[in-house]
């Protein structure tokens, strides 16, 4: 295959949770994936199929048995300590829930600041960099002296954005980041990071169990199932015509607004079985 080299590179990635001294579970059977500068990879799979636990090996958060994370060029596999910590300004997550990411005792403009003054930020630098971020995700200017809980969900998820983009990073773990919101408020969190991508060319590693809000925002997506990538290509190929049947049911699950279409679905959805 041709094209930029990618920015974030798996390889046969194999990562076990040790559930006592004896008995381990292996929620990743040896995975591959790549993601490239400026390009958002879809990583979609029901409940359990391991999604999260990807997302964690990326950031540092779970140890692998065997394979390869390269970021950059760089192998990550195992970073740990100072390497991780210079790793913060590259690649940052975006959880599914801003209220257990967001620390509650902390205004809008501290916790903007925080991961910037920690990199050794001068605090007027910061509160610039904090202004125009929070311009970026368009929340008002005064929300920097707001708590967390003094906003809607939809607003949450825009300081958790802010939060992550502050240090510039190259790659963001979106980690199901729209699925604790309404409808309508997803879809302008999901243009939010189209915009942004746009304009910083930053790369997206964006789980999600919806195959609709993938097809939104992905350009390509891999399709887990327990623990292992059963079919991934161009995201409009797979959510056209999804070869692998476990794609298909997932597929049938993304809600239709026509109801004669839904039935039919539903009646095709049961015929699989
Ligand atoms: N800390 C842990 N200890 C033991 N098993 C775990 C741990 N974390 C996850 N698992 C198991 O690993 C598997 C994958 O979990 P993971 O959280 O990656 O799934 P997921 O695809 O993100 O699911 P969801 O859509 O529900 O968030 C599941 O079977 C889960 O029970
Ligand atoms: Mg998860």
């Amino acid at each position: 295959m041709t094209g930029p080299a990618p920015l974030l590179a798996i390889e046969d990635l194999v990562v076990d949770y040790r559930l006592s001294r004896r008995v381990r579970f292996r929620a990743l059977k040896g995975i591959s994936l790549d993601v490239k500068p400026g390009e958002c990879v879809g990583l979609v799979g029901e409940s359990g199929s391991g999604k999260s636990t990807l997302g964690k090996a990326v950031l540092g958060l779970a140890a692998p048995e065997s394979g390869r994370i390269t970021f950059d060029g760089e192998d990550i596999t195992h970073a740990r300590g100072a390497t991780r910590r210079r790793l913060a300004s590259d690649i940052q997550v975006v959880f599914q829930d801003p209220y257990g990411s967001l620390d509650p005792t902390m205004t809008v403009s501290e916790v903007l600041a925080e991961p910037l003054v920690v990199a050794g930020t001068s605090r007027a630098e910061a509160r610039t960099v904090v202004a125009d971020m929070l311009d970026r995700v368009r929340l008002p200017a005064d929300a920097v002296h707001r708590y967390p809980g003094e906003f809607s969900g939809g607003q949450r998820q825009r300081i958790a954005i802010a939060r992550a983009l502050v240090r510039r990073p190259r790659l963001i773990v979106c980690d199901e980041p729209v699925s604790a919101l309404d409808l309508t408020t997803q879809a302008t969190i999901l243009d939010l990071f189209l915009e942004l991508q746009r304009e910083t060319s930053v790369s997206y590693l964006f789980v999600s169990h919806d195959l609709g809000v993938v097809r939104r925002i992905c350009h390509r997506v891999s399709v887990l199932y327990q623990g292992e990538i059963v079919e991934s290509g161009p995201t409009a190929a797979i959510t056209r015509a999804p070869e692998h049947p476990y794609t298909q049911r997932l597929l049938l699950a993304v809600p239709v607004a026509d109801p004669a279409r839904q039935a039919e679905r539903r009646a095709a959805r049961l015929g699989l079985g």
